[in-house]
C-alpha cells in the first residue's frame, strides 16, 4: 500500500523542501509515499495567471476563483479519483492524531492550500470532503499547514517506521503524552538519569513510562483524558 498526496497551491515554493529529509525522504525513496505539488497557475483563466478575484459584497481581500480550482481538481482526477479532496482552513476541523491515523490508511489524496481571504465557497461545496484547521490562530496560507499534515500522516504509513522509531509509542497514540527520555551519559553535570532506567527490567521501566506519561498527562494535557481515567 502507498499513498498518493496532490498539492494544489499558488506558491509551490513553499512546498519544495520539506518532504526531502529525514523519514519522509526514506518514505519517498521507498516508493511508500509519493507527493506531487501543482501550481494553481497552470488553471489559470487568462493570460495574466489570474487564480483570484475581488469578493462579491465587497469587503478587502481577494478570493481564489472557483474556474481555476475546478479545472485543476477535475484534471488531477482523471487519472483516478481522490478519496478525500481535503481543505486546510482555520475554520475546519482540528486536526490531531486521530486523523493523521484515519488519512494514512488512504490512497490518494488532495490537498488545496487557500491564501487571500479564502477558496470560492461553491467549490467547498461542489468537491471538498474534509475542511482541516490545524491549529486555532490564522496563518497566512494553506501550504504549512498543508506540509504538517503531510508529515504527521507520511510517518505512519506502514513500512516507513522501523521498530525503533515505531508510531505505536509516540505522544497521542493513546490519548497520553510521551515519556520524558534520556541518553547517554547516565549522569550529566551533576544530573542523573532516572535509576529505574538503568535497572534493565523491562517490566518496571514499561510501568514507569506509563506512570510518568499519565502524570504529564494530567498536569498538561488534562482535556486528553476527560472521560479515559476510572
Ligand atoms: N490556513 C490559514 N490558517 C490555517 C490553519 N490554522 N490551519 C489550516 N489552514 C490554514
Amino acid at each position: 500500500m502507498s499513498l498518493q498526496i496532490d498539492i494544489l497551491t499558488v506558491l509551490p515554493e513553499l512546498l519544495e523542501s520539506p518532504f526531502n529529509h529525514s523519514i519522509l525522504k526514506r518514505a519517498k525513496e521507498k516508493g511508500l509515499l509519493e507527493i506531487r505539488v501543482h501550481h494553481l497557475r497552470q488553471w489559470a483563466v487568462n493570460e495574466y495567471g489570474q487564480v483570484d478575484d475581488y469578493q462579491y459584497g465587497g469587503g478587502a481581500g481577494m478570493v481564489m476563483m472557483a474556474e481555476p480550482l475546478a479545472n485543476a481538481i477535475e484534471a488531477l482526477s482523471q487519472d483516478g479519483p481522490f478519496e478525500e479532496i481535503i481543505y486546510l482552513t482555520p475554520d475546519g476541523e482540528r486536526f490531531d492524531q486521530r486523523t493523521a491515523n484515519r488519512l494514512s490508511l488512504k490512497g490518494k489524496l488532495l490537498l488545496i492550500c487557500g491564501h487571500y481571504k479564502g477558496i470560492d465557497q461553491r467549490i467547498r461545496d461542489k468537491y471538498v470532503t474534509r475542511e482541516i484547521s490545524i491549529g486555532d490562530y490564522v496563518l497566512s496560507g494553506g501550504e504549512l499547514a498543508a506540509a504538517i499534515l503531510v508529515d504527521a500522516i507520511g510517518r505512519l504509513l506502514p513500512g516507513v517506521l522501523n521498530d525503533e522509531t515505531s508510531a505505536l509509542f509516540d505522544s497521542f497514540q493513546d490519548n497520553l503524552l510521551a515519556p520524558p527520555v534520556y541518553s547517554r551519559p547516565a549522569e550529566w553535570r551533576g544530573i542523573r538519569v532516572p535509576e529505574i532506567l538503568l535497572s534493565g527490567d523491562p517490566r518496571k521501566i514499561e510501568d514507569w513510562r506509563h506512570e510518568q506519561s499519565l502524570q504529564r498527562t494530567r498536569q498538561r494535557r488534562p482535556d486528553l483524558l476527560e472521560g479515559e481515567e476510572d
